[in-house]
């Protein structure tokens, strides 16, 4: 789908989150949501969090998994996608802090394998995901899933692509602080989700997006691993449309 702008999508995105939270509640249910981090779903969650505030959403069943963060950082460091789905989502709304997961950057490396396992378990524990959002980087990578990334891939750390430190320059305030690795949920877990909504913002991402719709299934674009999902769904605005 295509909206007009990414106020529009935000809305919309919200809506569907808040639909499977609130039809999970009426079962009785928990809803286990997969969350991205990066520019493109933070008006989502500013809209949840409007929703929550003003309308009474009720998050108390959601149980989160985040999808991925740096290597090295600390959950309170600036760029850490700890503090920024705290300080956009989770400090605002009525998540249980223990159904909040988010993958732990300062892991040891000796103990890496055995925590992503663990972050695994966790996921099947809690039921598998019943929604994904994800964003997209301009190579394509889902997560820290960069180019070559296997589609049974699992949780682990991973190594930074060039194109996305240089991406991720700017919040860094210099590419050489741009950690060199992330752990991040594999291609796997995510296609393991029962329902996948892919957002996408802005002309930077119509090359990709391009290539995502209507290129072929390939391991050079990570995300193009969605086209075998049978509930993925790609939200774009009209600027990240226009190679279509
Ligand atoms: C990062 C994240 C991805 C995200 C991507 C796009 O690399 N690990 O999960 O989708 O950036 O970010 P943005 O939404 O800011 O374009």
């Amino acid at each position: 789908s295509v909206f007009s702008s990414s106020e529009a999508l935000s809305r919309h995105v919200a809506e569907i989150v808040a639909t499977i939270i609130r039809e999970r509640q009426a079962q009785k249910a928990t809803a286990v949501l997969g969350l991205p981090t990066g520019s493109t779903p933070m008006g989502v969650y500013r809209e949840l969090v409007r929703m929550h505030q003003e309308e009474g959403l009720d998050l108390s069943n959601v149980i989160a998994f985040n999808l991925d963060e740096y290597y090295g950082l600390k959950p309170t460091q600036l760029q850490s996608y700890h503090r920024q789905m705290h300080e956009v989502f989770f400090q605002h709304v009525n998540i249980a802090p223990e159904n909040i997961h988010i993958p732990d950057g300062m892991i040891p490396l000796d103990q890496v394998d055995a925590y992503c396992e663990e972050y695994e378990a966790k996921i099947r524990e809690a039921g598998g995901i019943d929604l994904m959002l994800l964003g997209i980087g301009s190579n394509g990578h889902i997560g820290f899933n960069e180019p070559f990334s296997i589609h049974n891939s699992r949780t682990r750390l991973c190594t930074l692509d060039p194109i996305t430190r240089r991406g991720a320059a700017s919040d860094f305030f210099h590419e050489e602080n741009v950690p060199h690795q992330a752990i991040t949920m594999g291609l796997g877990t995510i296609l393991e989700a029962r329902k996948v909504l892919l957002l996408a913002l802005g002309q930077g991402k119509s090359s990709i997006i391009r290539e995502l719709l209507e290129g072929p299934v390939t391991n050079r674009v990570p995300a193009t691993c969605l086209q075998g999902h049978r509930d993925a769904s790609v939200f774009i605005d009209s600027a990240a449309g226009i190679k279509l």
